[in-house]
């Protein structure tokens, strides 16, 4: 939520904090603006819509400037206008702040400023924040580090903040609590700061993750100081970042969502390797190991995560009840971390995440630590604050994620679930020896079997064609692809517009059936393994009532593509592995339909990539 970044240093600010915005656009993207330092004060630029916007507007300004902050916005407070754009100006127009969050108690902070008579322009808890700063500076003679330090003592809430005073030229102070923050340390001691590290690999790769409650000042040409906000020293530990500007580029593809569906082969290999080794049929799992007795012991696994994250969670549940026999069970961070949760310290709680950033299941993890459970990370971003609040973890390793579709972080996800279900099944003894190495096999080769799934595309792009004026959808699987009917649907509806829902296929005639006629397409994933002839009844309920279906079958199978108005085939492989492929050409018939619907595919309405925000 809200993309925030700010450079310091021997070169022109502009060309980097506008680059550094189109990079973080996927977090948000109603509105964009940037603040830059210049001889006589702060200038601010900012409007409502998208980065190209901002850019348009400035093209005939003089922006040389050396040291600047800008902001990409998904609104909370206030609606997506100029005025709410940050960055803000404090009263006296001398800082400026950008800020990713929420001051929840905005209201007593806004009560103080309103008792000195403080004006306010926009609606939002950001300007109250920047101006509640300003009036503890004046008050107390501090710089604004420790001014700043002072204030967030007394705010509550999340942010990541950068500011800049124009009475100390070339400073950044940042801050953050609950939303990330990285800093970028340059060859002559430039500083780029952003809400993650895609604005800062074209400028260096040594970065440090800023930690919760901690403020850093940033000067160009001197060390980096960061204190916590008890004005504790704390000595940064440097990482190099491990990423490719390449990864970061849409290398031809017209939307980054269909770049990162085709990297799935890829993805889903990065996320096997060095964990799997099928000579030896073997698999490790190195971040978990000193905790697996633990897991083994545990009287249950609950997963935690939201959206297609959750998604992946179920599709965990079948895997590990299956092959490890131990309990599961699945939750919604938001549900989870407000209904007061039965958690023993015999319980694992497992956070998945793509971003590793999500407020609520970070704060549903949070609960389960005070509760004594052993908390695992399955996350795609490396050093993000759920991988950090997690006592150990898996990380997927699908590469950046940059459509707010969630894609390859899906099956990296799966994948990853699936060696952990494996893994565990082998150390408990509850999988027979046979179907454990037979799964490690097939397993070793899901990449070969994905990018067989993905030659369905121009197929997928036809069915498309007919079904793309559609307004509803039916999505319906059994067992472990019940899952993928939910993240069929998900995909249509956050992408198209389209309404589309996600069933259990028996679930039907408890009153989703009462919706079928032939306006109303049903994609069934009906794979050969699990429950086939089951779902092959649930097809002839539906075509006797003229509903028209998409199937998504086995290699060859003849029966349902006798009685689908469309088939897309995938290969046979054993059913723990049907997700990874019949997912693929969910992606895609979304894809497709959103494409031709002339829908923003990489950045849907309303959304964001990272919700940073409950
Ligand atoms: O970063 P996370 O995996 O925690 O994100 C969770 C959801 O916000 C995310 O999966 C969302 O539902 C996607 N837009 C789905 O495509």
């Amino acid at each position: 939520m809200c993309g925030i970044v700010g450079y310091t240093g021997d070169r022109e600010a502009f060309p980097i904090l506008i680059n550094g915005l189109k990079k973080l656009e996927y977090r948000g993207y109603d509105s964009a603006g940037i603040a830059l330092e210049k001889e006589d004060g702060i200038v601010v630029y900012k409007t409502e819509g998208k980065v190209s916007r901002l850019e348009e507007m400035v093209k005939d300004k003089d922006l040389s400037s050396r040291t600047g902050i800008a902001h990409t916005r998904w609104a909370t407070h206030g609606v997506p206008n100029a005025v709410n754009a940050h960055p803000h100006l404090s009263a006296s127009g001398k800082l400026a702040i950008v800020h990713n969050g929420i001051i929840e108690n905005y209201q007593v902070l806004k009560e103080a400023l309103e008792q000195d008579g403080i004006p306010l322009k926009s609606e939002t808890d950001t300007e109250i924040l920047v101006n509640f700063i300003e009036k503890i500076k004046n008050e107390t003679g501090k710089n604004l580090f420790e001014a700043t330090q002072l204030a967030l003592k007394r705010v509550v809430g999340a942010y990541a903040i950068v500011l800049m005073d124009a009475d100390a030229p070339g400073r950044l102070v940042v801050a953050r609590k609950g939303s990330p923050l990285v800093i970028g340390l340059g060859k002559n001691k430039d500083y780029i700061v952003a809400s993650d590290a895609s604005p800062i690999i074209a400028q260096t790769k040594t970065v440090y993750y800023l930690d919760e409650d901690e403020v850093g000042l940033l000067e160009p040409g001197k060390e980096m100081i960061i204190k916590t906000l008890d004005n504790k020293k704390v000595n940064p530990r440097l990482t190099e970042l491990d990423m490719t500007i390449e990864e970061l580029e849409k290398g031809g593809f017209e939307y980054f969502m269909l770049k990162e569906i085709y990297e799935q082969p890829k993805s889903v290999y990065d996320s096997m390797r060095g964990r799997i080794h099928p000579g030896k049929k073997i698999i490790r799992l190195g971040g978990i190991e000193p905790y697996e007795n633990h897991i083994l012991e545990a009287d249950r696994i609950i997963m935690v995560g939201c959206g297609t994250s959750w998604h992946a969670g179920l599709v965990g549940e079948y895997m590990i009840e299956e092959l490890a026999r131990i309990p599961v069970e699945v939750e919604y961070g938001s549900e989870f971390r407000y209904r007061n949760p039965v958690i023993r310290p015999r319980d694992v709680v497992i956070g998945i995440s793509q971003s590793g950033e999500t407020a609520d299941t970070l704060a549903a993890l949070k609960l389960a630590k005070e509760k004594g459970a052993l908390l695992l990370g399955i996350c795609n971003v490396v050093g993000s604050s759920i991988a950090r609040e997690t006592h150990a973890g898996i990380y997927t390793h699908a590469g950046p994620e940059i459509g707010v579709a969630s894609t390859k972080a899906f099956t990296a996800q799966v994948t990853v679930l699936l060696l952990l279900a494996l893994r565990l099944g082998y150390l408990k003894g509850t999988i027979p020896r046979e179907r454990y190495e037979a799964l490690i096999e097939e397993l070793a080769k899901a990449p070969d079997l994905i990018e067989k799934v993905l030659q369905t595309d121009l197929q997928v792009q036809q069915i498309a064609r007919h079904y793309k004026d559609m307004k509803n959808f039916l999505y319906l699987g059994r067992g472990i692809n019940f899952p993928v009917a939910l993240e069929g649907a998900l995909k249509l509806k956050e992408i198209s517009y389209i309404h589309a829902e996600g069933y259990p296929a028996a679930e039907m005639k408890h009153g989703p059936i009462a919706l079928i006629d032939e306006n109303m397409p049903v994609v069934v994933i009906a794979t050969k393994k699990g429950n086939y002839d089951k779902i092959v009844s649930n097809i002839r309920e539906i075509k006797a009532r003229n509903g028209r279906i998409i199937a998504i079958v086995t290699e060859g199978d003849k029966q349902v593509a006798a009685l689908a108005d469309h088939t897309i085939e995938i290969p046979e492989a054993d059913e723990m592995l049907s997700p990874l492929l019949a997912t693929i050409p969910l992606q895609l018939l979304a894809y497709h339909i959103a494409v031709m619907l002339g829908r923003d595919v990489d950045k849907p309405r309303n959304l964001a990539k990272s919700v940073t925000v409950e």
